[in-house]
């Protein structure tokens, strides 16, 4: 099997988690299994990693790829959603398991990218309008392009995408729709460059696609249910490390590390604190880790690319 993945901020990534023997980790992503492959590297015959992946073929290729660590029981995969982490935790652990560290690598993999049956490329004219993650995501690109509203097309447009021309986008799709329903990404594409403007430096369906993917798995959603979810696991001093490619998840991110690293969340005018909340993390990368100018030029899909940790208190 091929699965194409290069992992990115790797070295980053394993240091802000360095695994050591005899730890557990959860890795939130799977994809190719470039992060997990390390941690397992490293944490000896004791250790445990949990795999989570809501992709078919990211599973399949981890049972190929670690068949030795699978049947040791060193590495657990679950295919799953991982917003339901909690419960997919208390499945293969004991109820009260905490875990060293927890990892988010977010988005989509290259293989993903390049899959012809996917639609996640605008690149890939022929491809259906699906653009889900896995199977159980039954929402498609192609239900919402040929039936929701033009004032919910251009919200979602707007709100996940930023696009400029979210409305007049809409408006061409609405009216292309009702000669045609619209199926592929070419279809689709074409649409979305007429109503854009010649001159814009991003090829014109690169937002559009973006807000596409993001409301199909709603992933903004599942980011800002599982932050504090995930809090709950971790040990004290536990890790967790999140990997995001645009600012309206690093947003999420940001905000709900520095929310949860405070001691009182009253408004700076009370007199006194009345909320009695305690902050849970520590902050480890007050500067915004960014991928090195040599991983931009060896893999320029990390180009975007920015990591966020925290340590549980
Ligand atoms: C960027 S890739 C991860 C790559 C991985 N870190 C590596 O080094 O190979 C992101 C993966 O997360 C998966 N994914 C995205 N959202 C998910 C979710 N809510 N639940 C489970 N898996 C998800 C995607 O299917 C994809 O395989």
């Amino acid at each position: 099997m091929d699965y194409e993945h290069t992992p990115v901020m790797l070295k980053e990534t394993l240091k802000m988690l360095n695994p050591e023997p005899g730890q557990k980790f959860i890795d939130c992503t799977l994809g190719g299994g470039g992060y997990t492959k390390e941690i397992l590297e490293r944490i000896g015959e004791t250790g445990q990693v949990l795999g989570i992946d809501l992709d078919d073929l990211a599973i399949a290729n981890a049972e190929l790829n670690f068949t030795t660590e699978i049947k040791n029981k060193k590495l657990i995969l679950a295919h799953e959603n991982f917003k339901n982490l909690p419960v997919i935790a208390k499945r293969y652990f004991t109820a009260d398991a905490k875990f060293d560290g927890i990892v988010f690598d977010l988005g989509l993999s290259s293989a993903q990218l390049q899959d012809r049956r996917r639609g996640f490329s605008f690149n890939l004219p022929d491809a259906p309008l699906g653009m889900n993650f896995g199977d159980s995501i039954k929402e498609t690109a192609e239900n919402i392009i040929n039936s929701w509203s033009i004032q919910d097309l251009a919200k979602i447009f707007k709100d996940y995408g930023e696009e400029k021309f979210a409305y007049k986008i809409a408006l061409a799709i609405a009216s292309e729709r009702r000669l045609k329903r619209v199926t592929t990404v070419g279809q689709l594409v074409e649409i979305i460059a007429k109503a854009s403007p010649k001159r814009i430096k991003i090829h014109p369906a690169t937002k559009i696609f973006q807000a596409l993917r993001l409301a199909v798995n709603q992933e903004l959603e599942n980011l800002r249910t599982i932050l504090p979810l995930a809090v709950s696991l971790l040990k004290p001093g536990g890790k967790l490390i999140v990997v995001s490619y645009h600012s309206l998840e690093d947003r999420i991110v940001k905000q709900y590390f520095k929310q949860e690293s405070k001691d009182c969340l009253c408004p700076p005018a009370a007199p006194i604190c009345v909320c009695g909340h305690k902050a849970n993390l520590k902050i480890l990368t007050h500067k915004i880790l960014r991928p090195t100018r040599e991983e931009v030029l060896i893999n320029p899909r990390s180009s975007s690319a920015r990591l966020r940790a925290a340590g549980k208190i």
